[in-house]
């Protein structure tokens, strides 16, 4: 018996608070397995198809490695080599792909894309980031939050930035649900939108987190333990940078704001890539243009003994391997685990 056979990840709402700490765990477990270099080929004879819409460095590298890790096969099939979004409809590409492949993991534009797969294909498919969620990043960033603090509960994250983006609905939702405080700081044109608001506020008031939604930086990151920022334009957003960054200057990860929490060891969370080096190519153009350091946190505060950051980009593997190996893999999990 496996209690998450055949499912897919699409959203973190899908999944009870029970299965996404079962997720966590077992990352936190595998993780282990890899250190010590114990085998785990949960998926042994089978293969994965990776479709990419949108670029990505960690989550392809993270469900490439994961696969062979796995002993499965993984197969990238970028959107300029397949017929996927040209000559073939979403529901043709997933029926062929559900004969072929045993999961799919789809990174791209619409919700409704790795919806559809999930729904034609007839096998599990993974959501590596859509314009609306980014659950597999979920599952890396909250295990990060339990190695460093030992539990989750009662925990208290702000994310600043685009509250409207895949990352602010994620953390919003996926902290409320486990238990964790979750302030956002974001300019009212860029809060979550109220769906999204009142989701998590359905699911903080089963676990006991508070959600708190504010355009003033320094309240949102008031008692902070971890301090969360991304880019402050997604992939595929056709949006005036000028206008963005003048919105979203008073939101940055700077010194200033970190002192802001009026905590000593308030960890420094971002899902990469960041625009944090001004001697970068985007980061000269951001400053020539702008003449301030406009970027979503600075380099000393990137760089600094309380970023986690590497750490969650590792964590990515070892995440996407427990949802691999748990939906898909020949597993032991009764449902008497679960609420
Ligand atoms: N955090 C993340 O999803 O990184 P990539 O875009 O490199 O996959
Ligand atoms: N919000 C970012 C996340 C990248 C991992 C984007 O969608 O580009």
């Amino acid at each position: 018996m496996n209690h998450f056979a055949k499912r897919s990840l699409l959203k973190e709402i899908d999944f009870t608070p029970s299965e996404l700490t079962y997720l966590i765990d077992f990352a936190i477990h595998l993780k282990q397995l890899k250190q010590q270099h114990i085998p785990h080929h949960y998926l042994q004879g089978k293969n994965i198809a990776l479709l990419f819409e949108k670029t990505s460095t960690r989550t392809r590298s993270a469900f490439t490695v994961a696969a062979v890790d796995l002993g499965a096969h993984p197969e990238f099939l970028g959107k300029n080599d397949i017929q996927f979004g040209k000559k073939e409809s979403t529901a043709d590409t997933a029926k062929v792909l559900g004969a072929m492949f045993d999961g799919i993991e789809y990174r791209g534009f619409a919700q409704d894309t790795v919806e559809q797969l999930a729904q034609y294909s007839g096998v599990p498919v993974w959501n590596g980031l859509t314009d609306q969620w980014h659950p597999t990043q979920m599952i890396a960033d909250f295990m990060t939050l339990k190695e460093h603090f030992g539990h989750l509960q009662g925990l208290t994250l702000t994310y600043v930035g685009d509250g409207r983006n895949n990352m602010g609905n994620s953390l919003l939702v996926t902290a409320a649900l486990l238990g964790v405080n979750i302030h956002i700081g974001a300019p009212a044109a860029l809060q979550p939108s109220a769906d999204v608001v009142a989701m998590a506020k359905a699911a903080a008031a089963k676990s006991g987190s508070e959600v708190l939604i504010t355009a003033d930086p320094e309240e949102a990151v008031a008692g902070a333990d971890a301090l969360y920022t991304d880019v402050w334009i997604s992939m595929g957003e056709d949006v005036a940078p000028q206008e963005r960054i003048k919105q979203l200057l008073p939101y940055q990860i700077n010194a200033n704001l970190v002192a802001k929490t009026g905590k000593a060891d308030t960890i420094i969370m971002h899902c990469l890539p960041a625009y944090h080096d001004k001697n970068t190519v985007v980061g000269q153009a951001l400053e020539d243009e702008f003449g301030v350091t406009a970027l979503e946190i600075t380099d000393d505060v990137f760089n600094s003994e309380q970023a986690v950051v590497f750490q969650e980009a590792e964590n990515r593997l070892h995440s996407i391997k427990a949802i691999m190996a748990a939906t898909l893999g020949d597993l032991f999990i009764p449902d008497q685990l679960f609420d």
